[in-house]
């Protein structure tokens, strides 16, 4: 199988926001508690944080991290995690239908993203509250001193604001799930009230409205497009989620999943210029895919969790390499819409569906979905470019016209790096790919880093790492023509300077 594309620098998507490189931490199973946070563990700092989980966070460059949910926030009560840590309450969560003891709370959270430098993505609870404690989180978090609020942080030990400037108005308020579920009219209208109260306190802050819990929704699209009438002058951005899973073993509609993904993006950038176009507006609403991931392995396990136990191993997924396929491909379905997707969050971090899993008293290790993740994080900055693919094609049960070659490339202009980010989906074949390069002179391939596994169900464990990375891919340029064999089922980054 042989693949063509021409990539030149002056194509540009655009600049890419780096917190699309985001990740999410929620009140939910072993992500907070045994995840960052576990004070008898030998790894532990003095606030109780796991360094070696802290050693590979750091690892993926994640330069935004959304809390406390996720369902978890429409029925949390901030209150609760802040101030000395032996009064905070114990309470029944009925999100996950477990205990939350508050050990960790707002302002943990932030000294916890400040080590692995990244900022807080905060969430205000829109179901069982509204714009009274959205505001009063934002004077609290944000206004320097000398109000009620500000006045009880620096109470708290926390002088200095926490000066957070990416905030979303709930979450997934249109899911039946969720609790405080509303109409799109009693969700827009309560989100634009408490979107005018929170920028009121703090003009600087960004906004994100809740958008559908995925394409799939009953109410998708009408949805965006009602949201958006109410709040259009008043967010930021609308929010976008999605899981994929292989539950029925079908590698070759697996794997084509994130076109649902770009139909998606593509559907949402419509909906809200519709609605632009409406109001006859100057402004323009970005997105943000605020959780995004394969999600399906945990599901039945779930099933049996004892009701109200604290932290128990919930949504514990034990990620395949042909999952880390699909996430390299969704992280390109994003990176090709660089233009209006700004904000991505890898739903989630720690323990729950997510590239880093903990051992309690033990190691910390990374999942095959790590991978992928961490070389779109810390390559895939600079300009997106539009790239000119012809690749052959296939059609699976959903989905028609799939290539075979997936891919995007990224160009870094400061440091003079092009890095070509590619999966070929080809179950039995090697794919032959030829590019273009000739806008630019004189690079040369500084490393081909190669993906691959001849099992698609290989997994990850503590301590048994059968899925990782290698450097020996044999791309190489010769007068302006790149070639490469991309092995058969692979995620590849091909790196230019
Ligand atoms: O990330 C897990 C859950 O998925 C989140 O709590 C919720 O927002 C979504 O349904």
């Amino acid at each position: 199988v042989t693949a063509k594309m021409t990539i030149d620098k002056e194509y540009k998507i655009g600049q890419i926001d780096e917190r699309i490189y985001g990740s999410f931490i929620e009140h939910l199973g072993r992500a907070v508690y045994e995840g960052i946070y576990e004070p008898d563990h030998p790894s532990a700092d003095e606030q109780g944080f796991r360094t070696d989980v802290i050693e590979l966070v750091k690892q993926l460059r994640v330069p935004l991290v959304r809390y406390p949910g996720g369902n978890f926030v429409s029925g949390y009560n901030w209150e609760d995690g802040v101030g000395p840590v032996g009064d905070r309450p114990r309470r029944l969560e009925l999100a996950w239908r477990t205990t939350e003891t508050n050990q960790i709370g707002t302002n943990e959270f932030v000294a916890w993203a400040k080590k692995i430098n990244a900022e807080v993505n905060m969430a205000v609870n829109l179901g069982t509250r509204g714009i009274d404690a959205a505001r009063n989180l934002v004077e609290y978090c944000n206004h320097p001193s000398g109000s009620y609020w500000s006045d009880l942080r620096i109470s708290h030990g926390y002088k200095d604001s926490h000066k957070i400037k990416t905030w979303c108005l709930g979450n997934e308020m249109d899911g039946h799930w969720q609790i405080g579920h509303k109409t799109a009219d009693e969700y827009g209208r309560l989100a634009v009230e408490t979107a005018k109260a929170m920028k009121w306190i703090d003009p600087t802050i960004e906004l994100v409205a809740c958008g559908s819990s995925n394409r799939h929704m009953a109410t998708f699209a009408e949805w965006e497009a009602t949201v958006l009438e109410h709040t259009y002058e008043h967010v930021d951005y609308i929010s976008l989620h999605t899981y994929y899973g292989n539950r029925d073993n079908d590698l070759g509609n697996y794997l084509a999943q994130s076109m649902d993904m770009d139909h998606f993006i593509y559907s949402v950038i419509s909906t809200a210029d519709y609605i632009k176009a409406k109001k006859r507006s100057k402004k323009t609403i970005n997105l943000s895919f605020d959780e995004w991931n394969v999600w399906f392995h945990s599901n039945e396990a779930d099933k049996k969790i004892e009701p109200w136990s604290i932290a128990p191993p919930q949504l514990e997924d034990i990620y395949t390499f042909e999952d880390s396929l699909l996430v390299g491909s969704m992280l390109i379905s994003m990176l090709k819409r660089a233009d209006r997707l700004k904000i991505a969050c890898l739903a989630q971090l720690v323990n729950v569906i997510a590239p880093i899993m903990t051992e309690k008293g033990g190691e910390a290790w990374k999942q095959t979905i790590f991978y992928p993740y961490m070389h779109a994080s810390v390559f895939g900055r600079g300009n997106a470019l539009h790239t000119i693919v012809a690749s052959p094609k296939y059609d699976s049960k959903d989905f028609t016209d799939i290539p075979y070659l997936d891919t995007v490339s990224v160009h870094d202009e400061e440091n003079e790096t092009l890095t070509i980010f590619a999966v070929n989906r080809h179950q039995t074949d090697v794919l032959s790919l030829d590019a273009d390069v000739r806008s630019f002179e004189g690079y040369k391939v500084i490393e081909h880093i190669v993906l691959e596994n001849k099992d698609v169900k290989a997994t990850n464990q503590y301590n048994r790492s059968n899925v990782t990375p290698h450097n020996n891919g044999n791309a190489q340029v010769d007068n302006g023509l790149l070639n490469a064999h991309l092995p058969k089922l692979s995620w590849n980054v091909i790196r230019l300077a």
